[in-house]
């Protein structure tokens, strides 16, 4: 069967699978095959990595039948933006976790959706979803935070936005939260920490329809995940009935091709690299069996036939990329992320606040840089960005700067001022995604050469993209991705912190500015400044989003997406350089709670410039939910928004050993000054429920459920309700 005519024919309301396999099973051997791997040859792909900047030229695309019609898929990643031509760059992911608004990410993904489709994507690797175990992990910024259902609603909602325009692709399934030993570390990890903490978020997304999942680097007990039929065949297709295709990681996302199709690995990505050596010599041989190709071909054309309406409407003209709209978006984004996290009285008065009419002082070697965050795949090729003094420019009446480099000009700048704003923290340089030594047995993956015939068909390809200029701040980035990687310390870099010190001491209105991907120490110089925000890698429009942030045209409403502690020692281990690791059900604010150690700001905190308090709360349940009611008071004189958060504390499994609790529910709310509002969340009984390893299952443990309905985690002023649940456990 042609494509065109199982297009028809799922218009027409044939089955997708079946219809798929009719396409399927016209193929011939070679055709089969070549729905396995990406459409490029190895040897060339790399060298259009390295050298033609392959990444920001043209999507990825695999399994394209020229002969039948069939498309194949059109990757393009990635989370901040479209990384193909010259796109809209939006604030990181763990900037829009901050903002703890799924509807606004929905709006974020339908925005990039549109972009990536104005390139010739389909598909896009855009929807980042580990979780932070741990704030040393250099790509923290691409994802959510460090708490499962909090990073699977933003997740979720990125995808519904996304997956109005393209298929979407999560990522990086499974336990891929540590940079450096990416390649090479296996997770170990027991079924109940698993299912319980480190794949909630991939199981909710892959219930909003995501279309594609793509493994991670990593092993997970003993077997690489793109070869493990644990991961793909057992939990993601048998338990979730997960209908999509999946995709392996760049280049060596899978060590043993046969193993990679066994295991339901439909597409090694992005070259004919593994499979392409290994597997038609084991078609032959028997090893692999002709149907496991088939259905791995059956399962791509089925998503994209599923896709076929979403597909089918025209892609919209390149002028949406970077459009007017988009950069308003950014910047609504960026100042909804801006947590702020203290704002202490100078003479009587929060520093925050300021007026356009004070004379500002900007100060910092970050201040006047544009920093959009990682250098590597999800690097976006953004043209019209803003640094923060341009915002602030723009904002204030006056503003002076002096980047920190001379300490005597940067006292004397702050001097002068009303207030200063020290821009603090770290680059592509410090963390993000990394490619460092790699073990000497991954390049005996790579094949002997490439195919000649694949490499003219590529090269045309190549030439077939959208425009795309580089931009001149990228000009002295080391080639490759060699940048970044885990974080070495979770602190400032002494030069910030003696920046802080003296500009503080010059000039007593000092707002510290910290842009990072995640969690940052703060505990020896918090107490030398009165005021602190985060406001991350906050895209093409950092800048305007924290000066309306700062000057109070828009208060201040996010929230951590993850603990900042007082000390390293309050976190889990971390060793980014681990051949081994263990991941047990113990990270995050849950982790403190457990140890008693108090964060420095917890999960879920952030200040505002009116006052919230939850001032009543019920909490009902039936057979299937709760029902969470509660009051949220604006008892201060602006309006403002704050987010409701529901916490679960689980009854203790009779081996006696806690459960960690959980958050089940949140919800953002605005607020007006003196006002009250009320919200209602319906929570499913079964985000309470506790995995069974006995059973590998869930169950709804009987028993009482203290639930929480608060304002941040650990929140004193918290309400308790008791809820007794008759659970399935005791049969
Ligand atoms: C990254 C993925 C990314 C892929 C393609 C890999 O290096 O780990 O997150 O989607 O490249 O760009």
């Amino acid at each position: 069967m042609m494509y065109d005519d199982a297009r028809a024919a799922v218009a027409g309301g044939a089955d997708p699978m079946e219809t798929a396999r009719r396409v399927v099973a016209g193929l011939d051997r070679d055709e089969l095959l070549w729905c396995l791997d990406g459409d490029a040859p190895t040897w060339a792909g790399l060298k259009a990595l390295t050298h033609q900047d392959i990444y920001h030229r043209v999507p990825f695309v695999a399994a394209e039948l020229e002969r039948v019609g069939f498309p194949g898929v059109r990757f393009a990643d990635g989370p901040r933006g479209c990384v193909v031509a010259n796109a809209t760059a939006f604030p990181v992911p763990m900037a829009r976790g901050a903002t703890w608004d799924p509807e606004l990410e929905v709006r974020v993904g339908e925005a990039i959706g549109t972009e990536l489709r104005a390139v010739g994507a389909d598909l896009t690797g855009a929807v980042c979803v580990n979780v932070l175990r741990h704030p040393a992990w250099g790509r923290a910024q691409e994802t959510y935070g460090e708490d499962p259902h909090h990073v699977g609603e933003l997740g979720a909602a990125v995808t519904r936005g996304l997956q109005r325009w393209v298929m979407a692709c999560m990522k990086h399934f499974a336990c891929n939260s540590m940079e450096n030993a990416r390649f090479s570390v296996d997770i170990e990890v027991d079924e109940v920490a698993l299912h319980e903490v480190y794949l909630p978020h991939f199981k909710r997304i892959a219930e909003e329809g995501i279309a594609s999942v793509m493994t991670a680097y990593n092993s997970v007990n003993g077997e690489w995940c793109g070869q493990s039929p644990a991961l793909i065949s057992d939990v993601l297709r048998g338990e979730w009935g997960f209908k999509g295709f999946t995709i392996s990681d760049w280049i060596f996302g899978l060590r043993d091709g046969p193993t990679s199709v066994a295991a339901g690995l439909d597409i090694e990505m992005p070259y004919r690299m593994v499979r392409a050596q290994s597997v038609p010599a084991a078609l032959e041989a028997g090893e692999v069996e002709q149907s496991a190709i088939e259905a791995a071909a059956a399962r791509v054309i089925a998503t994209r036939l599923r896709f076929d309406e979403v597909l089918g409407t025209p892609a919209p003209p390149l002028e949406v990329l970077g459009s007017p709209q988009h950069r308003a978006l950014a910047q609504e984004v960026a100042a909804r992320s801006v947590v702020l996290l203290r704002n202490e009285p100078v003479e009587g008065e929060p520093v925050l606040p300021l007026r356009p009419k004070q004379r500002v002082a900007v100060v910092g070697r970050l201040a006047d840089r544009v920093n959009l965050g990682d250098g590597g795949s999800s690097d976006v090729w953004d043209l019209d960005c803003e640094t923060i003094a341009d915002g602030l420019r723009a904002a204030f009446d006056s503003v002076d700067h002096a980047d920190g480099t001379d300490l005597d000009h940067a006292i004397q700048v702050a001097q002068a001022a009303e207030v200063v704003v020290v821009v603090v923290g770290y680059t592509a340089a410090d963390e993000g995604e990394f490619i460092g030594a790699t073990d000497p047995e991954l390049s005996e993956l790579f094949p002997s050469g490439d195919e000649p015939d694949v490499v003219a068909r590529y090269e045309a390809y190549v030439e077939s993209g959208p425009p795309a200029t580089k931009p001149d701040r990228l000009a002295d980035r080391p080639k490759g991705f060699s940048v970044g990687g885990d974080r070495t310390s979770l602190r400032l870099l002494p030069g910030d912190v003696a920046l802080i010190q003296a500009v503080a001491a010059a000039n007593p209105r000092t707002v510290v500015a910290i842009q990072a991907g995640s969690a940052v120490i703060v505990d020896e110089w918090i107490e030398s400044v009165p005021a602190l925000v985060q406001p991350w890698y906050g895209g093409c429009r950092a800048g305007s989003g924290l000066a309306q942030v700062l000057l109070g045209e828009v208060n201040p409403s996010a929230r951590l997406p993850f603990s900042v502690p007082h000390h390293e020692d309050d976190l889990p281990a971390f060793d980014r350089d681990a051949r081994t690791f263990t991941y047990d059900r113990w990270h995050g604010w849950w982790h403190l709670e457990r140890t008693g150690r108090a964060p420095a700001y917890p999960f879920g905190y952030g200040l505002s410039y009116t006052k919230f308090a939850v001032t009543d709360s019920a909490v009902t349940n039936s057979a299937t939910e709760l029902t969470v009611i509660a009051t949220l008071a604006n008892t201060g004189h602006r309006d403002g928004a704050d987010v409701v958060q529901v916490y679960a504390e689980i009854p203790t499994e009779r081996s006696g050993e806690p459960a960690p609790p959980r958050l089940i529910g949140f919800q953002r709310i605005e607020v007006a000054a003196g006002d009250a509002a009320s919200v209602t969340m319906e929570i499913p009984l079964a985000r309470l429920a506790r995995r069974d390893p006995r059973q590998h299952e869930w169950v709804l443990v009987s028993g009482t459920y203290r639930i929480h309905v608060a304002r941040f985690a650990g929140d004193p002023n918290r309400k308790t309700h008791d809820i007794t649940i008759e659970g399935a456990d005791e049969g």
